[in-house]
């Protein structure tokens, strides 16, 4: 087997996705729209299969998770709540030249000579342009160079014969503020709001304002009041929602690694703050090592729920075919946190085209829920008894103490969002006398994956090339998606051995027919059986089975049993069609 070079990779993964209905660009036949990719036939099988086992060992293999699906449009108060109205945005920056659009914080750094100019002058027309403008070179190349593009610049803002003026040369290292393809000076970078707006109703105004949700996450928060009293949960519990998000990415890249239009799948995992599992434990587990901290407990703080749910995360990935060792595991440093993360742990897949953040797990501390409380009036906190219960029988000092603590958190994040000083000290003191009435804010923490990134993760993984020899020594290279059974998009192949024996089609097609309630099952008769396993291998079809003359009875003893061909080693086995479902079952799901 040869790994393809990975700069071929990458064109390969899409040529394939195209050529075998994983992937199209949106819109294709109308020339396609940026940043936005639909899933064919294979890909929306695929895609569901992942979106199934997350929401199945997310939710329903646990007591501690339960599901919401919410709107895509929500509240316009929600995303100033978040701070996604004042801060979701991006530097971007265009062209002076080309007006092409880049992310300013991705611009390739560059160095060379930057060629300044304070303006032109149409001496013909009589007219002047005073606006400066400047090219950078790189190294060597002649000012004529430069002279030239400036001209084209100032030609674009009007004058036919322009005339340099002021020209002024610079030295320049490591600059991002020139186009990497022709050097023109860029606009100064600017902030870009990611959130794509609408409006509500018939009126385009700016009362009727509305976003796409850049987020499925805040959704859970401002229902978390709602599924907390109706599902009989309890903190520590969590809210798990799929759903597509959007962001007005400034450049969409990579495939669908970074879309416009997506997918996510996010977990918000409630849990008691670390002064509420003392007041209730004594004290309070933290990690005392890496790896899995194995079943949950109830003195449990927020580090061990943090690194549980990593490790939890990195187990799902594993059993769906993304090994441990495709993963890397990166502890942001606290200058990236965001301002209300404690921690937050991306897990990077190393994609063709780098090492990538596959999804994030971040220990979000009460921000988002206080956020909801002061932005919409209405309390958040929980109630527990328990607490109320510990809190009488702890010790004057202890008391003193858990609420000091508590107090300064919950004065910390108030005077962070801007709540005024002395209305911050009162609302602390409040709070942190809370915790004797047993009411408190719960904490979050924060598994958040990307549908779309997954899907390219996997099929990056799953692709794989195999040279074969026929016997006249002619050479093919077969292109084999090496999915897990569990995500692979089609289940079983399966083939009458001749098509033109109907005894031998009748067979296949009943066998089809027993499979097909449980699982993706193909039927092909098309083509020399080897070509045929070669289209399943291409579709990651993990299992082939072929209905042949001893399955009729030829050699009696073979009566109403298939073959099992094996994607990954090409192994065949012989099974009863009675076995057949519920081997197949054991393995594809
Ligand atoms: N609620 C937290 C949150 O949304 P994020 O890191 O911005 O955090 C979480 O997004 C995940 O969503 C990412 O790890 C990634 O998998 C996916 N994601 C984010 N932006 C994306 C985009 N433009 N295209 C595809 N997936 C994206």
């Amino acid at each position: 087997m040869s790994e393809p070079r990975v700069n071929e990779l990458m064109e390969k993964i899409v040529s394939l996705c195209k050529r075998r209905g994983f992937v199209f660009q949106s819109s294709e036949i109308y020339g396609g729209i940026n940043g936005f990719w639909d899933y064919g036939p294979l890909g929306a099988e695929l895609k569901r299969n992942v979106k199934e086992l997350w929401w199945t060992s997310m939710t329903r293999r646990r007591d501690d998770v339960v599901g919401l699906e919410a709107t895509i449009i929500m509240h316009p108060q929600i995303w100033r709540a978040s701070g996604h109205v004042d801060t979701f945005s991006d530097p971007m920056c265009d062209c002076l030249l080309t007006r092409k659009r880049f992310r300013a914080d991705q611009i390739e750094l560059q160095s060379g000579t930057a060629y300044h100019y304070t303006g032109a002058r149409d001496t013909a027309a009589g007219r002047a342009v005073t606006e400066p403008y400047a090219v950078l070179l790189p190294a060597g190349k002649p000012p004529e160079s430069a002279r030239k593009t400036a001209s084209e610049f100032y030609r674009l803002r009007g004058l036919a014969q322009p005339e340099l003026e002021g020209e002024r040369m610079e030295k320049v290292e490591n600059s991002q503020r020139f186009n990497p393809d022709n050097g023109s000076l860029l606009t100064e970078p600017r902030p870009f709001n990611l959130m794509f707006k609408t409006y509500v109703g018939p009126v385009a105004d700016e009362d009727n304002v509305a976003y796409l949700r850049p987020e499925t996450a805040q959704a859970i928060f401002v229902q978390f009041k709602n599924v907390a009293d109706t599902s009989r949960q309890k903190v520590p519990f969590g809210i798990a929602q799929m759903g597509k998000a959007f962001r007005n990415e400034v450049t969409p890249r990579n495939f669908t690694f970074r879309s416009r239009e997506f997918e996510q799948m996010e977990l918000e995992f409630f849990i008691q703050p670390d002064e509420v599992v003392e007041a209730l434990c004594g004290t309070v587990a933290t990690p005392s090592g890496p790896g899995h901290p194995g079943e949950p407990q109830r003195n449990w703080g927020w580090q061990m729920w943090h690194q549980y749910w990593v490790e939890e995360r990195i187990r799902f990935y594993d059993a769906i075919g993304l090994p441990r060792t495709t993963l890397e595991e990166y502890w942001q440093k606290p200058e990236e946190l965001a301002h209300y993360a404690r921690a937050t742990v991306d897990l990077l897949f190393k994609f063709p085209f780098g090492t990538q953040e596959l999804e994030g797990i971040a220990a979000r501390s009460d921000f988002d829920l206080s956020q909801h409380e002061r932005f919409s009036g209405k309390s958040q906190g929980v109630f527990d008894e328990d607490l109320r219960t510990a809190w009488g029988k702890l010790p004057e000092e202890r008391r003193q103490e858990l609420s000091g603590r508590y107090h300064d958190a919950r004065l910390k994040y108030l005077l962070r969002a801007g709540v005024p000083a002395e209305q911050a000290a009162k609302d602390a003191r409040e709070d942190a006398d809370g915790l004797a009435k047993g009411q408190y804010m719960p904490h979050v923490i924060e598994p958040s994956a990307g549908v779309d990134r997954l899907i390219l993760a996997l099929v990056a993984n799953a692709y794989s090339e195999t040279t074969t020899t026929d016997e006249k020594g002619k050479t093919e290279v077969r292109t084999v998606m090496r999915f897990h059974p569990t995500v692979a998009p089609v289940k079983v192949g399966v083939f009458p051995l001749l098509k033109n024996k109907p005894e031998l089609v009748a067979k296949a097609r009943e066998v089809h027919g027993l499979l097909r309630g449980d699982m993706l099952a193909f039927y092909d008769e098309a083509g020399a059986i080897g070509r045929r396993y070669a289209r399943q291998d291409e579709a990651g079809t993990p299992f082939c089975v072929t209905i042949d003359f001893d399955t009729l009875g030829e050699t009696p003893a073979l009566k109403d049993t298939v073959t099992i061909r094996h994607r990954d080693d090409g192994r065949q086995e012989r099974l009863s069609i009675a076995a057949l479902k519920d081997y197949l079952i054991a393995r594809v799901r």
